[in-house]
């Protein structure tokens, strides 16, 4: 029985110095220590059968091996322990002197940008924001807006028709007769919004946007327009800008003006800008025409209002210098990095 003492003890040191994982250790713990046939546990059983004089002696021994046996196995764990946990941090180490991931930050596009400003104004001289629907009927885009079937607007050579009766909007105007359908007056609403026209240049792409401005009130005249706007473009361009009003036609409309405001880059004095004339053509609007509030089943007598239009494009273009209408829409960041205005 001694030399099965000394056998294991021998065994065990020689397993430890081989054994490199958790695993192997835990697997030498179960076949020495504690597991149910495990050895040193087995030699306890064994005792019975010994000289009852040497009991006393080998119990010592048995229960020495068990103690030993104990702490050297604990020991290697704490250093295996160890290691491992050292490989852990070395795989996770980060090298913060490595080259970090570029982020490519976003910014608005310019015509959201514009369009963000001027509903921003909007709102503070007290309109309402309504988005209306961008394929519409004869009824809305047309008809109700005064504009009869012989009118050159409704060329198919500038209308994107889908059937006989639809079409995309090819102005937001139809947001007028939306408006004067569902809400309730006095209301002042702007609709901003995608536009379709078949027109393709340097300044037209076949998609673009407006913004429709109505204000319907009792007694409504030209020079609530004029003061409105002369508030609007101080605030967009800049505080010495002034608005001029040249007479003008549309069908919904009457009187029909058009809008220029006095050049925002020289100052009225003439530069390639404004073509020399000192002043720039933003936007067209009026006297909101008596068909249209009948058509919408209003009374003219009773209710008159403004309205206006612009191209967002138009105003973007102007206020960042581009002098293509497709360079907003070609998707080139290296072109859009350069209006990133946020
Ligand atoms: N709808 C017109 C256009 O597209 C602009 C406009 C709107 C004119 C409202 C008058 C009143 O050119």
């Amino acid at each position: 029985m001694k030399d099965k003492i000394a056998r294991i003890k021998e065994n065990i040191e020689k397993s430890l110095q081989e054994i490199k994982t958790g695993k192997e250790l835990y697997e030498l713990k179960v076949n020495y220590l504690i597991g149910k046939m495990s050895e040193i546990p087995s030699l306890m059983k064994e005792l019975g059968k010994a000289d009852k004089d040497e009991r006393p002696k080998l119990g010592q021994m048995i229960n020495g091996l068990k103690d030993w046996a104990t702490e050297v196995i604990a020991e290697k764990e704490k250093a295996i322990a160890e290691i491992e946990r050292r490989a852990r941090y070395e795989a996770e180490t980060i090298d913060i002197t490595m080259p970090a991931k570029k982020r490519e930050e976003g910014s608005l596009h310019p015509v959201t940008v514009i369009k963000n400003e001027l509903v921003e104004i909007f709102s503070g001289m007290g309109f309402m924001v309504m988005e209306t629907r961008e394929i519409e009927d004869d009824f809305h885009n047309f008809t109700a807006l005064n504009t009869p079937k012989e009118h050159p607007a409704r060329d198919k050579q500038d209308t994107f028709y889908i059937s006989d009766d639809l079409m995309l909007r090819t102005h937001t105007s139809p947001g007028q007769i939306h408006a004067l359908k569902t809400l309730k007056p006095p209301f002042k609403v702007i609709v901003p919004g995608r536009v379709y026209r078949a027109d393709d240049d340097a300044t037209h792409s076949p998609m673009f946007h407006q913004m429709e401005g109505l204000a319907i009130d009792k007694k409504v005249s030209l020079c609530d327009l004029q003061g409105m706007l002369d508030v609007l473009v101080k605030k967009m361009f800049s505080s010495n800008v002034k608005t001029r009003f040249r007479p003008s036609f549309f069908p919904f409309t009457e009187p029909s003006v058009e809008v220029d405001v006095s050049c925002f880059e020289c100052g009225g004095k003439g530069c390639k800008l404004c073509k020399g004339t000192g002043w720039i053509e933003i936007l067209g609007g009026g006297i909101v025409n008596r068909k249209v509030i009948e058509n919408c089943g209003l009374d003219p007598d009773e209710y008159t209002g403004f309205a206006f239009g612009f191209g967002l494009d138009r105003i973007a273009m102007l206020k960042y210098g581009i002098n293509n209408i497709h360079i907003l829409y070609e998707g080139d960041v290296r072109a859009l990095k350069q209006f990133k205005i946020l």
